[in-house]
């Protein structure tokens, strides 16, 4: 028999960190089983317990390492800083195959947050590509939600562009946009990704143009009933 979205396992890598919290709390409310990633299984383990209290001990939550977790889960999610990005995907690699990986990192390099700089691969998203190869879908996704909304039940006032290497893993991963309470758009191939991520930098300048810290992105002209 087929899986139904609502069994699958997720995993988020640096999900001690601020938006893999955030995610992981939106997914384990929508009733997914998440196991939090971290170099350290015993920061992994206060976070997944610390959800588990805001959520009033409804869900499935786990707290293990990095690798634990994307052997055990059928989708992976990494949101660790960019600068950890390489080394957080090499040391999980070998046990990806055949999994959807969602690469939530921006090649966001201080102090210049606010001026888009793409690695040579053309972006993180395809740098993830090139470091896991064949046998695993990648997407890029959430690059433009800031964290501050998600670990509220509050409406996001912001759309998930998903870019991915098929069709199919799109749909997956728009799947999870929607469980997180979002909506999400199916953005095209993953090269498109090089535009999402720049994005966030404009998003950062005008955040400081304009004295905000979440300004956002909406579609327009375009519906998911079409
Ligand atoms: N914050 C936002 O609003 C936002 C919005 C959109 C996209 N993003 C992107 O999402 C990613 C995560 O952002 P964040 O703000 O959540 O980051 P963060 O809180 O600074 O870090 C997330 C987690 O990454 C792990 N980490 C940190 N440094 C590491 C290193 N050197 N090596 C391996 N793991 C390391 C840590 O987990 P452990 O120490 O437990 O291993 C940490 O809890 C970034 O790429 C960011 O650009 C962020």
């Amino acid at each position: 028999m087929e899986k139904g979205p609502l069994l699958l396992t997720i995993a988020v890598l640096g999900g001690t960190g601020k938006e893999g919290k955030g995610l992981a709390y939106r997914w384990a409310k929508a009733g997914y089983k998440v196991l939090i990633g971290s170099r350290s299984s015993e920061r992994a383990v206060t976070t997944a317990s610390e959800i588990m209290e805001l959520l009033e001990g409804s869900s499935s939550l786990v707290g293990t390492s990095n690798l634990e977790a994307a052997q055990l889960a059928e989708i992976v999610v990494v949101t660790v800083p960019y600068s950890a990005h390489r080394e957080t995907l090499e040391s999980v690699k070998d046990v990806l195959k055949g999994k959807l990986l969602i690469e939530g990192a921006l090649p966001l390099l201080p102090p210049k947050m606010t001026k888009v700089q793409m690695p040579a691969a053309g972006s993180a998203a395809q740098e993830a590509k090139e470091i896991v190869g064949e046998g695993v879908e990648v997407c890029a996704a959430f690059q433009n939600t800031s964290y501050e909304l998600l670990l509220t039940d509050e409406d996001v006032e912001c759309d998930v562009l998903v870019t991915g290497t098929s069709k199919d893993a799109r749909t997956e991963a728009l799947r999870l946009v929607e469980a997180a309470g979002l909506t999400g758009w199916d953005a095209g191939p993953i090269e498109n990704s090089v535009v999402v991520e720049g994005l966030t930098s404009v998003l950062i300048h005008i955040n400081k143009q304009y004295g905000t810290t979440h300004a956002g992105i909406r579609i327009t002209g375009a519906s998911h009933n079409s």
